[in-house]
């Protein structure tokens, strides 16, 4: 296994492009098994997860061609082989978001059988919503030997309705991707009401009405579905991460220094930018009024002292829970206390207690933590336990003085492209070493 060592405490600068969202990838190269011909995806990151669904897709009767086509990593899939229809548990135990490929191979395929994904660092991760939307267009769900079946009506054909799916923590992003892939090829009309209005359900739908479907309202509560026949091939440019780009403003707030980014996506962050104005962080645009709102070219800096805060993590367009801890690492730097709520997940706080290992001060009451900022923050051995958990170490150790070891980084290569290579070229001191050349950790 992988570690940084990191050296912290000096300024970065420079410019770095942000990659394409490997959470909407995850469900448009699942979209993949809707079509009749093949779909080619650009601006595909290079992740362990990203192979985990190639390694599953090419388990499910998929090609795979990848290219460089000057846009990035692109790749074409075409789902040649459609009598396979089993993700089996050794890829959906890598990656929960392998159930993404339920709905689109139930729709076309008739049937499908997805391991069920177990736990999760980050808190119990249900897939209930996932499966009653899906019943709800007439699927048959039976859970057999661990496995989610699920099969179309004897009509040979999900049937359009209205399904509700809100549930207890808000709407479901992966689930409103399901349910509105499966219905783009069900007969009839479906509702989704409670929909998901993350970008990333957006730029999934995008793709399918290239290849055909007929999708109103993605990007608000209300998705409608006009089913269609059949659906063709698409050539689709993926958004970029908006999770990558928080990170990386957040790392030039942290460091005190000046950031250029490109392929910024400024309107998918306007809640993360409410949060980073309120901490005396500036995003500003280095490009013209006429650029893409979702690929901008934005400078970001820290003016002064950063300031404390109160937020909550709340569903698009709220802030994102996948930003909580990288914010946490901030606001263990503030000048007062700041109180930060999550509200998706409400476990997903195990950067909390590695963070205090570097000297913060952090006091956790259930789905609450009140940072209480101090001065400096201290180098340390630390273990990254989830991906985003990770990412907020790693900001740490960017400022902290001294010399920070974050063992296990395979979470994060999980969801950010070489990010030890990103920050070198912006001037942070940060090497990727294997763990059995580290000296042992004391007790
Ligand atoms: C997506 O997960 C993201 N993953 C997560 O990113 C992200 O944290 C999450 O959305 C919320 O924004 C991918 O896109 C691959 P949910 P998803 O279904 O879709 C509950 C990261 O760090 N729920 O929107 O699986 C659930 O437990 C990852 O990149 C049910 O109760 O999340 C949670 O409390 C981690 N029943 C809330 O809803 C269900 O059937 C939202 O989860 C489904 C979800």
């Amino acid at each position: 296994m992988d570690a940084f060592v990191i050296n912290g405490g000096n300024t970065l600068g420079g410019s770095i492009e942000i990659n394409g969202s490997k959470n909407a990838c995850l469900p448009l190269m699942a979209a993949a098994l809707l079509g009749d011909q093949p779909i080619t995806l650009h601006h595909v990151p290079r992740l362990a997860d990203i192979s985990n669904m190639l390694n599953l897709l090419e388990r499910l009767g998929c090609s795979i061609d990848e290219h460089d086509s000057g846009d990035g990593r692109s790749i074409t899939l075409y789902a040649e082989d459609e009598s396979l229809s089993l993700a089996p548990y050794d890829i959906v135990r890598t990656m929960r978001a392998s159930i993404c490929v339920l709905g689109p191979m139930l729709a076309k395929r008739g049937e499908a059988r997805v391991s069920m994904p177990g736990g999760c660092a980050i808190g119990d991760r249900p897939i209930d919503l996932h499966l009653r939307g899906l019943r709800a267009l007439g699927a048959k769900i039976t859970l057999d030997g661990g496995d989610v079946v699920a099969r179309v009506p004897a009509s040979g054909r999900l049937r359009g309705n209205t399904v509700f799916l809100g549930g207890a923590f808000g709407p479901t992003v992966l689930g409103t991707a399901n349910v509105m892939s499966a219905a783009t090829l069900a007969h009839g009309t479906t509702v989704i009401e409670a929909a998901a209005c993350e970008p990333e359900v957006v730029d999934v739908a995008r793709l399918l009405n290239s290849m055909g479907a007929r999708i109103e309202g993605a990007g608000t509560p209300r998705i409608t579905v006009h089913g269609v026949e059949s659906l063709g091939g698409a050539e689709h440019r993926v958004i970029p991460d908006r999770i990558e780009a928080g990170t990386y403003v957040l790392a030039a707030a942290i460091t005190g220094s000046r950031l250029r980014l490109t392929n910024y996506p400024a309107d998918a962050l306007i809640a993360a930018q409410d949060q980073f104005e309120r901490m005396g962080v500036c995003v500003r645009a280095a490009d013209g009024p006429d650029a893409d709102p979702l690929r901008r070219t934005v400078d970001a800096w820290r003016e002064a002292a950063v300031r404390p805060t109160t937020v909550s993590t709340q569903p698009h367009p709220g802030f994102p829970t996948d930003l909580q801890a990288q914010l946490m690492a901030l606001a263990c730097l503030a000048d007062g206390n700041s109180v930060i709520t999550e509200r998706i997940y409400e476990q997903r706080f195990l950067h909390v207690a590695e963070l205090s290992r570097m000297g913060a001060s952090l006091f956790r009451q259930g789905s609450t933590v009140v940072v209480s900022g101090v001065e400096q923050l201290v180098g340390a051995p630390v273990m990254a336990s989830d991906l985003r958990a990770s990412a907020s170490l790693v900001l740490a150790g960017l400022a902290a003085e001294g010399e920070t070891v974050i063992r296990r980084v395979y979470h994060l290569d999980r969801g950010y492209e070489q990010m030890e290579q990103k920050l070198r070229t912006l001037g942070a001191k940060i090497e990727r070493v294997d763990e059995r050349d580290l000296a042992p950790v004391p007790g």
